[in-house]
């Protein structure tokens, strides 16, 4: 049983552990009692990530204690940054597993199996593998993840991962192209591209790109190369972009190349210039909306979401305004909101944590509240047009659920129709909910799988 916390990089590693694990005859269950391997691919963000953990790992050591041979691991983040310690403080902990040690699995279970308590958590700083997710036909996936870069050397003062995850380490294009290429020939209909600043890619190898003229963009060229290299895939997103790698170039090619959706999750973190300074952010306010705008007017009806911390050291009022400013300028339909938390070893540690909890919970509420209004007054706005779903499951309900081409989930109810997953039907939507749509198909009218080349562009043999 593998159990995920976390953010996308760890439902990712999570796939990879269940492949490795699938290779050396294990099967997954659901059921905790059944398990003779549990491993929890943990987050160190925020503090409630780590406590999380903890409070998981205290559930479980009856069962560890009633059977002694179930082997307990742990995964991710947190295991990166704590390493041989965790083993000292969990004393019935027997594995301890790092990012880039998913390879190394097998021979460390051997040695657990063997009595040894093993912590393996080192980088491959020297030859970087990127684990490729080979198509399972047992279970067939319609969205998929595809790792083009990890680690993070923007080192924003607040952040962790950039020593639970290393230094940035970049992929070959032919090795993210032909992984792209195997999961849709696999049946995969929708790539997103994974990074911690994704669109800071480049050819590893190759010069660097982009720092210093941000006309350049490697990020770019390569979301052109999938689009004409691998005509079977419907669409391809990317998370998470730096606001500072948004090129004119990665905007132009959200105009010319229809696979590629109409909406961004583009971090922002704050509106204040000064809190943004701070945080080593390295873009103001309208830098920010500059390239917010720019990306919006590359198709209509482009939306942008994002990320936000409130409480950061030294956040004033006036500060805070800036963000909700900001939220409001940019047009955010959707932000997800933390309330800073203090990380070991990080650089904002020594501005204190001045902003007393108090103040976060509310500032906290005041975001939540613009955003949640822009949010429905979006989601009410699309109330009659027509949206494309890509379908990617069907609930007990019988509807149809997938997103739009802009990531707004929408449940979809068709008529009397043949299994439309994994395909795109274009659909009218009927009502808006809180979160989600809700889209009639009159019938079920299905738009054929679409060409997303421009028609006078050739397709590659
Ligand atoms: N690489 C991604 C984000 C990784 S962490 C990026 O740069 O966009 C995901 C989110 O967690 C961040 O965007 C930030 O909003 C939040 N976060 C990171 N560290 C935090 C901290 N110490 N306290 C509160 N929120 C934090
Ligand atoms: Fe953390 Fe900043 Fe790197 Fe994102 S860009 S992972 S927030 S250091
Ligand atoms: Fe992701 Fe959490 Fe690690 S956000 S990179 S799992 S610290």
């Amino acid at each position: 049983m593998v159990q995920t916390l976390g953010c996308q990089m760890n439902v990712h590693d999570s796939r990879r552990i269940h492949e490795v694990l699938r290779h050396q005859g294990y099967e997954e269950t659901d059921a905790v009692e059944l398990a003779d391997l549990i491993l929890v691919n943990t987050c160190s963000v925020r503090e409630k990530a780590e406590h999380k953990l903890m409070s998981l790992l205290g559930r479980l050591r009856p069962l560890k204690e009633a059977r002694r041979d179930v082997v307990l691991g742990v995964a991710g983040c947190v295991a990166q940054q704590e390493g041989e310690r965790l083993l000292k403080k969990v004393p019935y902990l027997d594995l301890v597993l790092g990012p880039d040690n998913i390879p190394d699995l097998p021979a460390l279970l051997a040695d657990v199996d063997a009595g040894r308590r093993r912590s393996l958590t080192v980088f491959d700083l020297d030859s970087p593998r990127f684990l490729a997710a080979a198509p399972d036909p047992a279970q067939p996936e319609i969205t998929s993840f595809v790792t083009v870069m990890k680690g993070c050397d923007e080192r924003c003062t607040y952040c962790i991962v950039p020593t639970t995850r290393g230094a940035e380490r970049y992929r070959q294009a032919d090795e993210i192209v032909a992984e792209v290429s195997a999961l849709a020939r696999g049946g995969v209909r929708e790539v997103t591209l994974l990074g911690q600043t994704v669109n800071s890619w480049y050819e590893p190898g190759v010069s660097r790109p982009g720092l210093r003229a941000p006309s350049e963009s490697a990020f770019a060229e390569l979301l052109r190369r999938i689009a004409h290299e691998v005509p079977e895939l419907l669409r391809l997103r990317y998370t998470s972009p730096h606001p500072r790698h948004i090129t004119p170039e990665l905007v132009q090619a959200h105009a010319e190349l229809d696979l590629l959706p109409a909406h961004v999750h583009l971090p922002a973190q704050s509106g204040s210039d000064a809190v943004l300074k701070r945080m080593s952010r390295r873009y103001t306010q309208r830098e920010y909306l500059e390239r917010a705008h720019a990306l919006k007017s590359a198709r209509p009806g482009f939306t942008l979401s994002t990320d936000l911390i409130v409480g950061f050291p030294g956040e004033t009022e006036e500060d805070f305004l800036g963000t909700l400013e900001l939220v409001r300028e940019a047009g955010f339909v959707a932000a997800f909101c933390f309330k800073y938390s203090p990380r070991p070893g990080t650089p904002a540690l020594a501005l204190g944590d001045d902003v007393s909890e108090e103040l976060k919970q509310e500032r906290l509420a005041r975001l939540f509240e613009v955003v949640a209004e822009q949010q429905s007054a979006h989601l009410r706005s699309l109330v009659g047009t027509e949206v494309e779903v890509l379908v990617t499951a069907r609930g007990d309900d019988g509807r149809w659920e997938g997103r739009s081409q802009r990531h707004e989930k929408v449940h979809v109810e068709l008529g009397p129709t043949h299994t439309v997953m994994g395909e795109l039907v274009r659909v009218r939507v009927a009502q808006a909910f809180d979160h989600s749509l809700l889209a009639l198909g009159e019938g079920g009218r299905l738009t054929p799988p679409r060409r997303h080349l421009p028609v006078a562009e050739e397709q590659p043999a």
